[in-house]
C-alpha cells in the first residue's frame, strides 16, 4: 500500500473568466521509504499540488489517500488535517513560515510539545537535530536575524523532528550552497529510509537529482510522466 496516493486532483482557483485550473487530473503513488523529485516550470502547479497532499489548501476534486486512510474523497476532507499534519506530516514551506517570535529552538521543539512531549525532551532533541544541521550556534536566535539559508535549515528541522510519516518539501535546498544542500537532501533521504518515510521534494536543482529514486514531471497542473 503507497504511504501517499492521490488520482484526478484537480485544483481550480477563482471563477469565470479569472479562473485558473492550477491541477488537472494529477495523480500519483509514493511508496514509504521512497524519496521523489517533483519538477516543472514555474506555475506549472507543484506547490498547488504539495499544498492539496497536505489538505492545508484542498482540491476541487479528487482522491487522496495518506496510508490506508482516505483523507479527502470527492470534494471533501475526511479528517481532522490539522491533526494530520501535526501527527503524520513534515511540511517544509518554499516561504519558511518560521514563527517570528520564536528562537529557532522553540520553532523547531514547537510540534513536539503540540504532540504531548515534555518540555524537556522536546527542547533536547530540538537541540540535538539543530547541531546535526550545523545551526547549533542558531539555536537562540530569533527568525528576523536568521540568513536565508539558515532560516531554511530551521524550517527543515521543524519539518522532521517528529518523524512524520509524509514530508513534503518545497525547494529545500533553493537558498543553500551544495554542501549544505546535500546535508539537507542526507537528512531526508536518512528519513526516507531510516523512518520510512515517503518524501517529496520540489526542486530545480539539477545538483540534487542523483539522490532521488524517482522524478515526476509537472507541466500546466498535469503529471506528465514518472
Ligand atoms: N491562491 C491562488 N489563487 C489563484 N491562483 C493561484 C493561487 N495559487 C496558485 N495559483 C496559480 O496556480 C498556478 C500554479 O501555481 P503554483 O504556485 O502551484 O506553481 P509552482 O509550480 O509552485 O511555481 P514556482 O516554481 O514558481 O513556485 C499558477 O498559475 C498560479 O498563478
Ligand atoms: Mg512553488
Amino acid at each position: 500500500m503507497p504511504a501517499v496516493a492521490a488520482q484526478m486532483v484537480t485544483k481550480i482557483f477563482g471563477q469565470g473568466d479569472s479562473q485558473v485550473v492550477a491541477l488537472k487530473d494529477a495523480h500519483l503513488s509514493i511508496e514509504a521509504g521512497e524519496i521523489v523529485a517533483l519538477m516543472g516550470p514555474s506555475g506549472s502547479g507543484k506547490t498547488t499540488l504539495l499544498r492539496a497532499l497536505s489538505l492545508i489548501d484542498p482540491p476541487t476534486t479528487g482522491q487522496i489517500a495518506i496510508g490506508n486512510e482516505v483523507v479527502f474523497d470527492g470534494e471533501r476532507v475526511l479528517i481532522d488535517d490539522r491533526k494530520l499534519r501535526r501527527q503524520r506530516m513534515g511540511i517544509i514551506f518554499q516561504a519558511y513560515n518560521l514563527i517570528p517570535f520564536l528562537t529557532s529552538l522553540e520553532n523547531v521543539a514547537l510540534v513536539l510539545t503540540l504532540n504531548g512531549i515534555s518540555n524537556h525532551e522536546a527542547m533536547t532533541r530540538a537541540s540535538e537535530l539543530l547541531k546535526s544541521l550545523d545551526l547549533g550556534h542558531r539555536a537562540g536566535i530569533y527568525p528576523a536575524t536568521l540568513s536565508g539559508g539558515e532560516q531554511q535549515r530551521v524550517a527543515v528541522a521543524r519539518a522532521v523532528i517528529n518523524d512524520p510519516a509524509v514530508i513534503l518539501a518545497d525547494e529545500p535546498t533553493a537558498a543553500l550552497d551544495t554542501e549544505r544542500g546535500k546535508a539537507v537532501m542526507d537528512l531526508l533521504r536518512q528519513l526516507g529510509r531510516g523512518q520510512q518515510a515517503a518524501v517529496i521534494v520540489v526542486t530545480h536543482d539539477e545538483r540534487m537529482i542523483e539522490g532521488f529514486d524517482r522524478v515526476y514531471h509537472m507541466t500546466d497542473g498535469q503529471i506528465t510522466n514518472h
